[in-house]
C-alpha cells in the first residue's frame, strides 16, 4: 500500500514511474510539523526496531544512530563522522518488531536530513522540504515494502553481460602502451579480464568528448584491437566542460544556451580538471539531448560502456569566490596570524571546494522555470546519466551500453548504476563497501560495487585478495585505484596464481550472479539483502552487519579484517559452506544453524549454500579471457538437500535489450543423487 503526500510545490524529479493521487487523509504514521522552512517528520523507535536503506552512505547496515543527509558532495573522506556523500537516496524502511513496519521515501532534491537517534536515541526525525512529496509503503514484510518501492520507482538498469566480468582501471593509465600493458598483463597470466577503464587522461586537456591524439593515435584502430583481445575500453566523462574557444562543444553550448547560469543569466564559472569550465543544464530538456548527443562522438569509434564523473557536480573553485578569496588573502599577507586568524586563512582556502554558497549562485533552467541548484542539487548526476542513457537509445537503439555514475538520485536507477567513488585501502572500507550494498539495493541501485583494492592510498596483496573475495560477488567488479598511490593490478603482486583462482571463481559464478541479477532486475527484487529480510523472525539476525543473502541461493560472510585466518559466521538455518582454492577445488560440508568459527585463509573464498537450493558453476577451460569463454550450458550444480533442490537458471544473449521472458527461466531441479557437487 504506498501513499503519496504532497507539500509545497515541489519539482518533478522524476524519480517514481506511478502516478498516485495525493492522500486526502492528513500524514499519520509520524508526527509531521509544517513550518515555514519545511516539514519535519518526527517517530518514537522502540529500542529492538532498525531502520534500513538510505543507499550510499557510511555506517552499518541498520542506520540508526547517526544523521544522514542527502546532499551530494565530492569528498574522499568516507569515515565514520560523514553525513553525506555522492548520492541522495532518500528511502528507508523502519522494521518495527511490535507495530507495523513501513518504508518512506522523501521526493526532495535538495538537502534531506535523517536524524535516526543521533539527537536523541529513540528518535527519528526527517527534516525535508518545504517543497517535496512523501511517499509511505505499508507491506506484509520488509522484503514487500521493499518491492513495493521498487515498483514505485521502476525498473533498474541492467548493463551488458561482459560488464559482469572483471574490469581493470586506474587513474594514471595515460596512454595506449599503459592500457596494453595492463591487458598483457592479465591475458599473459591467463587472467580473465573483460574491460579497461581510462580515466581523464586520455582527453585532450580533460576535455569531455576528445581524445588525446598524441596519446592515442588512432584511436578507432586502437578501440578495434583491444575489442579483438575481448577487452571494452570504457572512457570517463566529466560534468564540467572546458571553457576555450575553438572546442566545439564549449562554443555550442554557448550559442544554444545549454550551460547553467548565474542569477543574471550568464554562464556559471567552475573550475574542475581542465581549469574554467561550466555545467551542462541536464535538468533542461534541449540541453541534456545536446549533452547526451556528444556521446556519439566515442560511441562511433567502437566504445560501448562509460562512467560519469564529478557529478554531484563537484566544483573546485568557483570564478567569483576565488577573486574573493584571493583578495582578502592578499590583505592579509602582512599579518602576524594568530591562532583564529590561521584558522579563518585555512578555511578560506580549504572552503574553496564544493563550497555550499556557490551552490546557490547558479540557475537552471527547467525547461522554461528558473530554478536555483542548491534547490535541485541532488540531481545533477541523475540527469547526467539519463542524458546519457536517452542518447544510447538513438545511437545503439536496442543495445545495452555500460553506464554508471558517481551522483545519483533515487530514478537513475533506471538509467545506469554508480559505484562508491573514492574510498581508501582501509579494512574499514571493505566492510564499508559490503555494509553499503543491500542499502543500495534497496534504493533500486543493483549495477554497483566498490573501488576494488581501495581507491585512495596503497593497498596491500593481503588487502586486494580480501576484496576481490567479495568482490566476486558485486554485479560491477572493477580494480580501481588513485594516481600516486601503489599499482595495484592483480599482477603487481607475489602469488599471482591464487589471484587468478579468485577471478576465475568469479568467472565460474557468472551463470548465478548474471542469473540473480537478471531476476532481480526483472522482478523488482534485491539482489544483496540484509539477514533479517529473509529471516525475520530470527531476532540474531538482525544484528548481523557483515554477511549478506546474495541472490536466491547463497549466503556470503566476508572477511574483512586484516591478519585475519577466519572470522565468526552466523547461520540462521542449516547450510552447506562452500571452500574455494580455485574453480578445481572445493570442499563443502553441511553446517548446523547457529554461530561457527570458519578458519578462511587468505586465498580462499567461501560462501554458503541454503538447504534446498543449489547454485551453477560453469566448467571454465584454463585459458578463457573474458566472459565469451563461460558456457552457460556446461554447468556444474553445486547444492544440499535431503530431497530435490531447485533453481532458476536465466539466460540471454547479454548484449540486446530483448531480455528472456518469465517463460523462458529454466527451472532445474536435482535430487539429491544428481548434485555434481554436495556435502
Ligand atoms: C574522481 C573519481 O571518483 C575517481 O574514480 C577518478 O579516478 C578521478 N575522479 C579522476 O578522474
Amino acid at each position: 500500500m504506498i501513499r503519496k503526500y504532497t507539500y509545497g510545490n515541489p519539482v518533478e524529479t522524476g524519480a517514481v514511474i506511478q502516478k498516485l493521487p495525493d492522500e486526502t487523509q492528513p500524514f499519520s504514521l509520524m508526527q509531521l510539523d509544517e513550518t515555514q522552512d519545511g516539514i519535519r517528520l518526527f517517530l518514537r523507535m522502540a529500542r529492538e526496531d532498525a531502520v534500513y536503506g538510505l543507499g550510499e552512505q557510511v555506517r552499518g547496515i541498520n542506520k540508526r544512530g547517526f544523521t544522514y543527509i542527502s546532499d551530494a558532495l565530492d569528498d574522499p573522506q568516507h569515515t565514520e563522522g560523514r553525513h553525506n556523500l555522492y548520492g541522495g537516496h532518500n528511502f528507508l524502511i523502519l522494521d518495527r518488531k511490535k507495530e507495523p513496519s513501513f518504508g518512506i521515501f522523501v521526493d526532495d532534491p535538495s538537502r534531506t536530513v535523517f536524524d535516526i537517534g543521533e539527537t536523541k536515541l529513540d528518535e527519528l526525525c526527517i527534516q525535508a522540504g518545504p517543497d517535496c512529496v512523501i511517499y509511505t509503503v505499508e507491506g506484509e514484510s520488509l522484503k514487500d515494502i521493499a518491492k513495493q518501492f521498487r515498483e514505485l520507482i521502476g525498473r533498474s538498469y541492467i548493463a551488458p553481460k561482459w560488464a559482469f566480468g572483471y574490469q581493470q582501471s586506474r587513474w594514471g593509465y595515460a596512454c595506449a602502451a599503459d592500457v596494453r600493458e595492463a591487458v598483457v598483463g592479465h591475458h599473459s597470466r591467463q587472467i580473465p579480464l573483460d574491460a579497461v577503464y581510462m580515466d581523464i587522461d586520455y582527453m585532450e586537456r580533460y576535455k569531455d568528448f576528445t581524445v588525446d591524439g598524441e596519446k592515442f593515435p588512432d584511436f578507432a584502430e586502437f578501440v578495434s584491437e583491444m575489442k579483438a583481445q575481448g577487452i571494452h575500453l570504457v572512457p570517463i566523462i566529466d560534468a564540467g566542460v572546458k571553457m576555450e574557444e575553438g572546442y566545439p562543444v564549449y562554443e555550442e553550448g554557448m550559442r544554444e544556451h545549454y550551460f547553467c547560469t548565474d542569477a543574471d543569466g550568464k554562464e556559471f564559472v567552475a573550475a574542475v580538471w581542465p581549469g574554467k569550465s561550466l555545467f551542462p543544464d541536464v535538468l533542461n530538456s534541449k540541453a541534456r539531448e545536446w549533452f547526451g548527443g556528444q556521446y556519439r562522438f566515442l560511441m562511433e569509434q567502437g566504445i560501448d560502456g562509460f562512467w560519469n564523473d564529478m557529478n554531484e557536480p563537484a566544483v573546485f573553485y568557483s570564478e567569483r569566490n576565488l577573486k574573493k578569496v584571493m583578495k582578502e588573502l592578499r590583505s592579509i599577507e602582512d599579518d602576524n596570524l594568530d591562532l583564529y586568524a590561521f584558522w579563518h586563512l585555512k578555511g578560506l582556502v580549504n572552503g574553496l571546494e564544493n563550497n555550499p554558497e556557490d551552490y546557490r549562485q547558479f540557475y537552471h533552467n527547467m525547461d522554461g522555470v528558473k530554478i536555483r541548484h542548491d534547490k535541485v542539487h541532488n540531481l545533477y548526476g541523475y540527469y547526467m546519466t539519463k542524458a546519457a542513457a536517452d542518447a544510447f537509445e538513438h545511437i545503439a537503439p536496442g543495445k545495452r551500453t555500460l553506464l554508471f555514475s558517481r551522483s545519483s538520485y533515487i530514478g537513475m536507477h533506471r538509467y545506469g548504476g554508480i559505484w562508491t567513488g573514492d574510498n581508501a585501502s582501509w579494512w574499514s572500507h571493505l566492510l564499508l563497501s559490503i555494509q553499503q550494498m543491500p542499502s543500495l539495493n534497496l534504493c533500486g541501485i543493483l549495477y554497483t560495487g566498490s573501488d576494488i583494492g581501495g581507491f585512495g592510498c596503497d593497498t596491500t596483496q593481503d588487502l586486494l585478495m580480501r576484496w576481490l573475495e567479495f568482490g566476486i560477488f558485486t554485479p560491477l567488479m572493477r580494480n580501481h585505484s588513485a594516481l600516486g598511490t601503489r599499482e595495484q593490478e592483480v599482477y603487481q603482486f607475489e602469488n599471482t596464481g591464487d589471484f587468478r583462482n579468485i577471478i576465475r571463481i568469479r568467472y565460474g559464478l557468472l551463470p548465478y550472479i548474471y542469473s540473480e541479477y537478471m531476476k532481480a532486475a526483472l522482478d523488482n527484487e534485491m539482489y544483496f539483502r540484509p539477514l533479517a529480510f529473509d529471516y525475520p523472525q530470527d531476532a540474531h539476525a538482525a544484528q548481523v552487519e557483515d554477511q549478506l543473502m546474495t541472490g536466491s541461493s547463497i549466503m556470503i560472510a566476508p572477511v574483512y579484517r586484516q591478519n585475519a585466518t577466519g572470522r565468526y559466521v552466523y547461520l540462521p538455518e542449516p547450510m552447506m559452506m562452500v571452500r574455494m582454492k580455485s574453480l578445481e577445488e572445493k570442499t563443502c560440508t553441511v553446517l548446523e544453524p547457529g554461530h561457527h568459527y570458519v578458519d578462511i585463509a587468505l586465498e580462499e573464498t567461501v560462501f554458503f549454500v541454503k538447504k534446498n537450493r543449489m547454485l551453477p558453476m560453469a566448467v571454465l577451460d584454463e585459458d578463457v579471457r573474458n566472459i565469451s569463454g563461460v558456457d552457460m550450458e556446461r554447468l556444474e550444480w553445486i547444492g544440499f538437500t535431503d530431497t530435490e533442490a531447485s533453481y532458476v537458471l536465466y539466460d540471454d544473449d547479454g548484449i540486446s535489450k530483448q531480455y528472456a521472458p518469465k517463460e523462458n527461466w529454466k527451472k532445474i531441479v536435482r535430487t539429491k543423487e544428481a548434485l555434481d557437487v554436495t556435502a
